[in-house]
């Protein structure tokens, strides 16, 4: 049974840390890629973890994520609100996906407070800051053993 985990990022979350820390908090994404490799080894996952700025490269992501994941966690970043490509492609996913969201976009503007990637998610998580990816993590493990039983 595959214990690989896909967590897919979006854009501008390149120059997290960089990035308005006061909404974003101070820690990069290299520093939340850290954080997950060392607890997907604890969890006995396997990691993939990715950003791109293009909406092509995170549904390509998915799609080969179709043929050997055990679950995706994405940050669509501003795609969550305007991607109805990369809902279509979650749509071909199988396996668990949660949704997280650094700050809690529902305290946010309007535009930010609807999700196309919702409409697929098994669970979203917003407004844990960084923390969110760790949460989301443990979570697909539960899923990820509850259906190996
Ligand atoms: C975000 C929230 C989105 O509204 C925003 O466009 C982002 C990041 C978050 O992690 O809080 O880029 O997904």
């Amino acid at each position: 049974m595959s214990k690989l985990v896909y967590i897919l990022n979006g854009p501008n979350l390149n120059l997290l840390g960089k990035r308005q820390p006061a909404i974003y908090g101070y820690e990069t994404l290299a520093d939340v890629e850290g954080a997950c490799t060392t607890l997907a080894a604890e969890l006995g996952l396997e990691l993939r973890f990715h950003q791109s700025n293009a909406e092509y490269a995170i549904i390509d992501w998915i799609h080969e994520a179709r043929e050997n994941a055990a679950g995706i966690i994405i940050n669509p970043a501003a795609f969550t609100h305007t991607s109805v490509a990369i809902l279509d492609a979650l749509n071909t996913f199988e396996s668990p996906v949660i949704e997280v969201h650094i700050s809690n976009v529902h305290k946010r503007e309007s535009f930010r407070h609807h999700s196309y990637v919702s409409l697929r998610a098994d669970g979203v998580i917003a407004g844990f800051g960084t923390q969110g990816y760790t949460l989301a993590l443990r979570r697909i493990a539960t899923l990820v053993a509850e259906k190996a039983k």
